[in-house]
């Protein structure tokens, strides 16, 4: 019996690694421009990328990112206003939908890896601000349209998940052993490892329920 309970354990974890694998390998790391970067020669006025062109031929999803190779001569803005994108400038925005990301340095110049997960759908706007919006003007803009894809990871979910509930299917299907929730302990360890199994059943059903979203 303890050999059985113990190979449906490791099945479990297996099936858990595989669908974590799976929907890890679903999210995408988005280099703005590739490999030119995020950068505006002020000397001639010019983009290191045709950053729309660039993204005109990616699809973006929930759970992405945008990764700005750059330097703190750009800024990265990101708006979901398009008056404040057409403006290229921030003085008049509002803080609910327009958001200045930085990767922590504050001397000009310094190199920088700016990382901007995509969290809500639809369509939002990213330009650089610097040079009091002369970038932007230039070029250092451009427009998305975030998809569904498969959903949020629960890492970027917002708000966070509801918390604990039993799964629905362990005690109707009949095919997991029930959940121990008694707190005293007839014999002990049979209890411990029907508790890491409903554990378990409960990381994977977890996993699934992202698979839905
Ligand atoms: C994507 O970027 C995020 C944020 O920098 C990072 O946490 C994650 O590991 C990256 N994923 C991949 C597959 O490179
Ligand atoms: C860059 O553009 C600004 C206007 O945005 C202009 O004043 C300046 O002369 C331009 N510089 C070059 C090198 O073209
Ligand atoms: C976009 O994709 C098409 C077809 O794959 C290709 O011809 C075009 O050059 C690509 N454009 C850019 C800007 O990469
Ligand atoms: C967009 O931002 C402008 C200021 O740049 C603000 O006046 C306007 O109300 C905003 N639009 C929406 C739909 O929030
Ligand atoms: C940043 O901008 C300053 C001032 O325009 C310029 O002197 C410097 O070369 C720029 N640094 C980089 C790395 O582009
Ligand atoms: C964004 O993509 C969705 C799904 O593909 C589509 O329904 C929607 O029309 C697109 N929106 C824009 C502004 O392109």
């Amino acid at each position: 019996m303890a050999a059985i309970k113990a190979t449906t354990a490791l099945s479990l974890i297996v099936v858990a690694l595989l669908i974590n694998a799976a929907a890890a390998a679903t999210y995408t790391n988005h280099t703005v421009g590739g490999d030119a970067g995020w950068f505006f020669n002020s000397a001639t006025n010019q983009t290191s990328a045709d950053y729309n062109a660039w993204a005109a031929n990616r699809t973006f999803s929930l759970g992405d990112y945008l990764i700005f190779n750059t330097n703190t001569n750009q800024t990265v803005i990101q708006t979901y206003n398009k008056t404040t994108y057409d403006s290229c400038i921030t003085d008049d925005s509002l803080d609910t939908d327009t958001f200045q990301y930085d990767g922590g340095s504050n001397h000009f110049g310094d190199a920088d890896i700016v990382s901007v997960p995509l969290t809500l759908e639809g369509t939002q706007y990213y330009f650089s601000d610097a040079d009091d919006g002369e970038q932007c003007q230039h070029g250092m803009a451009f427009q998305i349209n975030v998809t569904h894809g498969v959903g949020l990871p629960p890492s970027l979910n917002q708000p966070p998940p509801p918390p604990y509930a039993p799964p629905p299917g362990a005690a109707d299907e009949g095919q997991s052993p029930p959940i121990t929730v008694a707190t005293s302990s007839p014999n002990g360890g049979k209890r411990n490892s029907g508790a890491s199994l409903g554990w378990l059943g409960l990381v994977v059903f977890l996993v699934s329920l992202s698979f839905l979203h």
